[in-house]
């Protein structure tokens, strides 16, 4: 097992991708820490996970743009297990307009969960892992983070600047043996894509050369490999998982 006794969180880990890197890192021994603005669903998905792969694991309500409830999330967590050795900021949301038409609210929104969202959670999740001189970081950006979208400018903004984040708190905790990296998902197939419409699927799939969407799966596997040790000498990468979309 790749993760044997690590204690993940996971931000946005109720359903979809989040939910898919949870159950990926149970497999391997992981306990975990389920976090969500939806504690029915995070409770459920924690429930689930503890009796399906014999871990520990917790849930509660968090949102990630909050910083006292981020604190307070990360210090049941450690009352909890005693230790953090893996953050998955996944958390994420769309409002998606088009800019001319896009409201200060939608802009704001956007950059608070997807981008503050991350620096909130990682601030407050790294010293521990720097005391403890072990860590591991992954941030879910995104491929319109890297290439731009049109619709998508706070979205795409957010994605960018996750980006940028993931190299700058690299380069801040290499020294403290922590690693820091992000995945850059494609067009995958969760609740965030369902809510298109078959002409922007169809439109979106053109630019896709495995000519498929992604699961949530193809995300969860590139993150165990950046959480285990077989990614020991990665740091501030951004890992393209995208069918071949945006080839860098
Ligand atoms: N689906 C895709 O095609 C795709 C592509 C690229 C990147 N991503 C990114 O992957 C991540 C997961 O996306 P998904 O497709 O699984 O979305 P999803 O909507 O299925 O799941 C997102 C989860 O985050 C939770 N969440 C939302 N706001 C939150 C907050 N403020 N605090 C805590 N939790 C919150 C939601 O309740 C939900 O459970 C996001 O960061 C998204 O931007 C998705």
């Amino acid at each position: 097992m790749l993760l044997k006794d690590e204690v993940a969180i996971i931000t946005g880990a109720a359903r979809g991708i989040g939910r898919s890197i949870a159950e990926k890192f149970a497999s391997q021994g992981a306990n975990l820490a389920i976090i969500d603005v939806n504690l029915e669903a995070a409770e459920q998905t924690a429930g689930e996970l503890a009796r399906q792969y014999g871990v520990k694991t917790m849930a509660a309500r968090t949102d990630v743009s909050n910083a006292e409830d981020v604190d307070a999330m990360v210090k049941k967590v450690l009352d909890t297990f005693g230790r953090i050795d893996i953050l998955v900021n996944n958390a994420g949301v769309t409002r998606d307009n088009l800019m001319l038409r896009m409201k200060d609210e939608e802009w704001d929104l956007v950059i608070n969960i997807n981008l503050k969202g991350v620096f909130v959670c990682t601030r407050s999740v790294v010293r521990h892992m720097a005391k403890a001189r072990k860590g591991n970081i992954i941030n879910i950006a995104s491929v319109v983070g890297q290439m731009g979208n049109a619709g998508q400018a706070n979205y795409t903004a957010s994605k960018g600047g996750v980006i940028a984040l993931t190299k700058t708190t690299a380069r801040e905790f290499a020294g403290r043996n922590v690693r820091v990296n992000a995945v850059a998902p494609g067009f995958i197939n969760t609740a965030m894509t369902e809510v298109l419409s078959e002409q922007v699927k169809t439109e979106m799939l053109r630019q896709v050369p495995l000519d498929r969407m992604g699961e949530p799966e193809d995300i969860a596997n590139g993150c165990l490999f950046l959480a285990s040790g077989m990614s020991a000498y990665i740091t501030g990468h951004v890992l393209a998982i995208n069918g071949g979309m945006l080839m860098q």
